[in-house]
């Protein structure tokens, strides 16, 4: 066999989302896109905020020199420095451009943390249903998952986590707000889970790391926010990127921060670069990064996704569904009427109606719905539901 035996398998995993893709490519070219609601990926209808398209056309025709060359593994001085400024505004504590290290999107943050830190065999705990990348991210680097379910209503169990926690474990990946949830942890509940942290890391002698994976901090709907993760624990790091809130996801831009008082600081943070750089990201792209400071304080327009999922939530529960109204992002994650979501995901596909199972995210017996579409897609949905329910019920 030509590619390594780990990817095969991987491929033959994932194939059944593959086929869904294919299906609903083939049903689009069969029925007309108006009439195939797809779910399925996250990827935001919303455009970029027109500030973005403004500052980009000043970038690209300044003639400044040397601005599309390589440049500090870690990216720019004056990007990290208007990073760390943005943190220290919106958190408890002083950061410095030291402490940012600009990445290619979250995916890649998230690769160069666990490279970083991971020994081969070491654990990272991640908290059911979750971002199902992040299994293929540990086991990157040689690391076991394990995966610890949350609360019915998909807050954190201390208790399940505490079991979960031993001489093994290097860190925990949370996601807040979380993909395919839509859950916000709470600031008492993380601040819980930082105080079981300290405790475990005492008992091992070195630290249980805290990975906060946050591309969707921004888009919280009914006035909240996301709590600091800085202030629930010392030994953090902060992933996040500008895919979502601010729609840019195939420009690969985000970040890393460490938080100011973790420990072994300098060895840390050199950690990451080297790793930013030896997996091949080199570095952020630079055009990226000369627009962020800009944009630091922008997101698109999130009233635009809290009214899509009141919509959806609003339509689902009349057509019989039951699900824990999402606090963020654009996914909602429905319980299906029958334990196999597999099987219910194809009866929707029946309608033309595209999702993903929850077995896909270690939660069985859900399915997602991406919800960053367009509000007709989503009205014109909400018969086909109904409709599939109905066979169930
Ligand atoms: C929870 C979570 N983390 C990370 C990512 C990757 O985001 P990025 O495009 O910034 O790499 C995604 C993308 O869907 C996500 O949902």
């Amino acid at each position: 066999m030509s590619v390594a035996k780990k990817i095969s398998s991987s491929i033959e995993r994932a194939s059944w989302i593959r086929k869904m893709f294919e299906e609903g490519a083939m049903r689009k070219a069969q029925y007309g896109p108006e009439n195939v609601f797809d779910f399925s990926l996250g990827n935001p209808n919303l455009e970029p905020p027109e500030k973005v398209k403004t500052i980009l056309k000043e970038l690209v025709s300044s003639n400044s020199k040397g601005m599309h060359g390589y440049m500090p593994n870690a990216g720019f001085v004056e990007t990290r420095k208007a990073v760390a400024g943005y943190l220290s505004r919106h958190h408890n504590f002083t950061f410095d451009h030291e402490d940012v290290v600009m990445t290619a999107g979250a995916g890649g943050g998230m690769n160069v943390v666990l490279k970083a830190l991971l020994n081969a065999g070491d654990e990272v705990v991640v908290l059911a249903p979750y971002f199902m990348e992040y299994a293929a991210y540990i086991d990157n680097f040689n690391g076991n998952t394990v995966a610890v379910p949350t609360n019915h209503n998909f807050s954190l169990d201390h208790n399940a986590i505490e079991k979960s926690l031993g001489s093994r474990t290097k860190a925990i990946i949370i996601t807040n707000p979380n993909n395919p949830t839509g859950k916000v942890y709470k600031e008492a509940e993380l601040k819980q889970l930082g105080e079981l942290l300290t405790h475990y890391s005492r008992k091992n002698g070195e630290p249980i790391y805290l990975i906060s994976d946050e591309p969707y901090s921004k888009i919280i709907f009914d006035g909240m926010t996301c709590p600091s993760i800085f202030d629930a624990y010392t030994q953090v790091f902060l992933v996040t990127s500008f895919s979502k809130d601010l729609s840019l996801p195939g420009e690969r831009i985000g970040y890393v921060a460490v938080h100011p008082s973790i420990a072994e600081k300098d060895m840390v943070t050199e950690a990451l670069v080297l790793c930013n750089r030896i997996l091949g990201f080199v570095n952020a792209p630079a055009l990226m990064q000369r627009m962020i400071p800009f944009l630091l304080e922008d997101s698109v327009d999130v009233m635009l996704y809290q009214r899509k999922r009141d919509i959806l939530c609003k339509g689902l529960e009349e057509g019989g569904y039951t699900f824990t109204v999402p606090e963020g992002t654009f996914y909602l994650f429905p319980k299906a009427p029958i334990p196999d979501d597999v099987e219910f995901v194809s009866s929707l596909r029946e309608e033309n109606i595209l999702t993903v199972p929850g077995s896909g995210f270690a939660g069985p017996g859900h399915f997602r719905i991406a919800f960053c579409t367009d509000d007709k897609t989503i009205e014109s949905s909400l018969p086909g539901f109904a409709r599939v329910m109905k066979k169930y019920k």
